[in-house]
């Protein structure tokens, strides 16, 4: 697929079916997220991969109990209290796989970093014919150290990009962008 055509047409996908992403092909969307530059190239990240529904649906469970406790006063807070109430509302909306890239531990740059390598691993998920959506809302809890058992995550490592992956169900409409606030100075 040419590069231009996957900027443009990646979509944050909530719809999932079924089937299953093999193996084979969640390392080749690892190895295109470690090919993104990293700050003195260190690629100073792990990823883990979780396909076991029943974790995903504890870590939801985590992950909103934690946001509902912690939702400060902003723009979005009442559609999102609204989100995290509805008892059949799981963040990672069932799907088949979620990859988390988890900083090895606290450093300068490591969200750059593992924003950058979470980039890639979408826009390679994307020209394979597969869906993703960065989770956000599983970040809060991921970082406590309930989030971190059910993973069994080191205690010094920061997870950062929760990524779910699989085959989306239908097309996802274009979503509109602002036209870019650029600023010239020469
Ligand atoms: C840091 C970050 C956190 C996000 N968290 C969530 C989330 O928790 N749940 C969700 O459904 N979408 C989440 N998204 C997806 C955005 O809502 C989505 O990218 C945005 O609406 C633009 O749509 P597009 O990706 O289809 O262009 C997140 C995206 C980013 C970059």
């Amino acid at each position: 697929m040419e590069l231009n055509e996957a900027i443009a047409g990646r979509r944050a996908v909530r719809e999932y079916t079924n089937q299953p992403v093999d193996q084979a092909t969640i390392l080749r969307l690892i190895d295109a997220a470690v090919r993104a530059p990293s700050a003195v190239n260190q690629q100073p990240y792990f990823f883990t991969v979780v396909r076991e529904q029943d974790v995903l649906d504890r870590i939801s469970r985590g992950a909103k109990a934690f946001m509902l406790a912690s939702l400060a006063d902003s723009r979005h807070a009442e559609h999102f209290r609204l989100r995290l109430s509805e008892p059949n509302f799981q963040v990672f909306y069932h799907a088949p796989v979620l990859v988390l890239i988890s900083a090895i531990e606290q450093a300068p740059w490591i969200v750059e970093d593992c924003a950058l390598a979470a980039e890639n691993l979408m826009l390679a998920a994307y020209a394979a014919g597969l869906g993703t959506c960065w989770i956000g809302f599983a970040q809060g809890f991921l970082n406590t150290p309930d989030g971190k058992a059910m993973l069994n995550l080191p205690a010094q490592c920061v997870p950062v990009a929760p990524i779910i992956v699989g085959h989306p169900r239908s097309p996802v409409p274009k979503v509109p962008r602002t036209a870019p606030d650029v600023r010239w100075i020469g």
